[in-house]
């Protein structure tokens, strides 16, 4: 099935992100929102992004205009009863997804996709509410949307094969990357992201070392990431990362540590560069310093203080979530590198040089052997969420070292 013209639902960053990705390759897109200052804020977006285009001088403003007048913005549905796929990104809340998806399945043609992009709840479940559970699929951008290379394709149970090869020849229309992902509580990038992010709050808030010392530490000078973690939770927004985080504890349990922070922060409004402050402070310039936030919260007695901070604290949990990918088979080796280059830039600093890697040839070239060694250092001073997961227990014993030994997870040749 070929796509002519796409619904976005909820004109927030990530929909109206998506909007201008989709105009910039050609196609037609009218954004729906039930609120007219979330659509007003949605058309500075994007004409934010190619207003970057211009400046960079890439695009003339004559061809911007071309792309402008291709996005219809609107309160109600009129427009979506000839779109081919709707891409949904209202509000992480599951009930909202199901209202929305009971309308879309109304108002829009029986052989109309409706996509989600939820960042990490159930896509079987939206599915539900519709009367066509074979067309429902996940379609999960990375934020910034024009700039991440990304887009994870999230099967539900019931989604159908034609919708499946659709939505991947789409993603590439839209010059990106699909990767297939298995369903499961936080798809692929974001399982593997959240324990890396969360570990940072904890070391945070039990006072190991400050947001900066953190953000230097894995940045492009330290580890290699484009952005440090609390410059990326700035940007992604406190409570989306809170949400996420939460809803990850519930389903795997202690793998994540339970932090106090997000909640300390999402309950001052602090919601990152959106709200104006955030781990750091951009325009609300009165805002309460975060470290006498975090001293607040050590004095209540209610954190444990003075755990020492290491760069493999942060990335060996992310590297351990990887491996269980493996394991469990929610993406192959070679897409869940590519899905954590492609969405979340990662590259490793080596000498001063950045080399693009994933996790999986990252734990290869280190030595799988080297990297459960780490991880039992790290559960036997923080506790089990550390423990390694059984796939790099078998590849050790079975040889299967990484690049030293010709094979870990990936096939090595001299
Ligand atoms: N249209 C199309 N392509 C564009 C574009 C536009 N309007 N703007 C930029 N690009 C592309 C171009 O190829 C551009 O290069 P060019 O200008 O030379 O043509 C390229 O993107 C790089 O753009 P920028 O120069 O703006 O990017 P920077 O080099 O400044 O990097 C960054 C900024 C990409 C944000 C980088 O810091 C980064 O990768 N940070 C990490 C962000 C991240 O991890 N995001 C994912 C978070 S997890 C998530 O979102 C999941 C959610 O569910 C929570």
């Amino acid at each position: 099935m070929w796509i002519f013209k796409v619904g976005v639902l909820g004109a927030g960053a990530m929909g109206g992100g998506i909007a201008q990705v989709v105009t910039y390759a050609g196609l037609p897109v009218v954004v729906k929102d039930i609120d007219e200052a979330q659509l007003q804020a949605a058309r500075e977006h994007v004409e934010k992004i190619y207003q970057g285009r211009v400046d960079k001088g890439k695009m003339t403003m004559g061809q911007v205009q071309e792309k402008l007048d291709l996005i219809e913005y609107t309160l109600d549905y009129d427009e979506f009863a000839d779109v081919d796929i709707v891409i949904e990104a209202v509000p992480e809340v599951m009930k909202v997804k199901q209202q929305v998806f009971k309308e879309l399945d109304e108002v829009c043609t029986p052989d109309t996709i409706l996509a989600s992009n939820t960042s990490a709840l159930s896509i079987t479940e939206m599915a539900q509410a519709t009367d066509r559970p074979h067309k429902v699929i996940g379609m999960h951008f990375f934020n910034p949307a024009h700039v991440m290379k990304l887009v994870e394709v999230i099967p539900g149970a019931e989604t159908d094969q034609d919708t499946i090869d659709t939505v991947e020849q789409f993603t590439q229309e839209l010059r990106k990357i699909p990767v297939i992902v298995q369903e499961c509580p936080g798809f692929l990038v974001n399982r593997l992201l959240m324990p890396y992010l969360n570990e940072a709050v904890l070391a945070l808030e039990q006072g190991s070392a400050t947001a900066q010392e953190i953000d230097e530490a894995l940045g492009t000078g330290g580890f290699g990431w484009p952005m440090g973690p609390f410059f990326l939770m700035d940007m992604l927004g406190i409570d989306v990362c809170a949400h996420v985080g939460n809803y990850l504890y519930d389903h795997y349990g202690e793998r994540l540590a339970q932090v106090r922070l997000f909640d300390e922060l999402v309950e001052r409004n602090r919601l990152g560069e959106k709200s104006g402050a955030g781990f750091y402070v951009y325009t609300a310039t009165k805002a309460e310093p975060l470290e006498d936030i975090v001293a607040k919260l050590q004095a209540s007695g209610e954190v444990e203080t003075g755990t020492p901070f290491s760069v493999d604290r942060l990335i060996m949990p992310f590297l351990n979530e990887a491996a269980m990918c493996v394991q469990e088979e929610i993406a192959n080796v070679n897409d869940i590198d590519m899905a954590c280059i492609a969405g979340i830039g990662m590259q490793v600093n080596k000498n001063g040089e950045l080399i693009r890697m994933g996790p999986l040839e990252y734990m290869d070239e280190m030595g799988l052997d080297v990297v459960v060694e780490k991880m039992e250092t790290l559960e036997k001073e923080f506790g089990s969420r550390f423990h390694p997961v059984d796939v790099l227990y078998q590849k050790v014993k079975s040889g299967a070292l990484g690049k030293k030994a010709g094979r870990g997870f990936m096939e090595w040749t001299a």
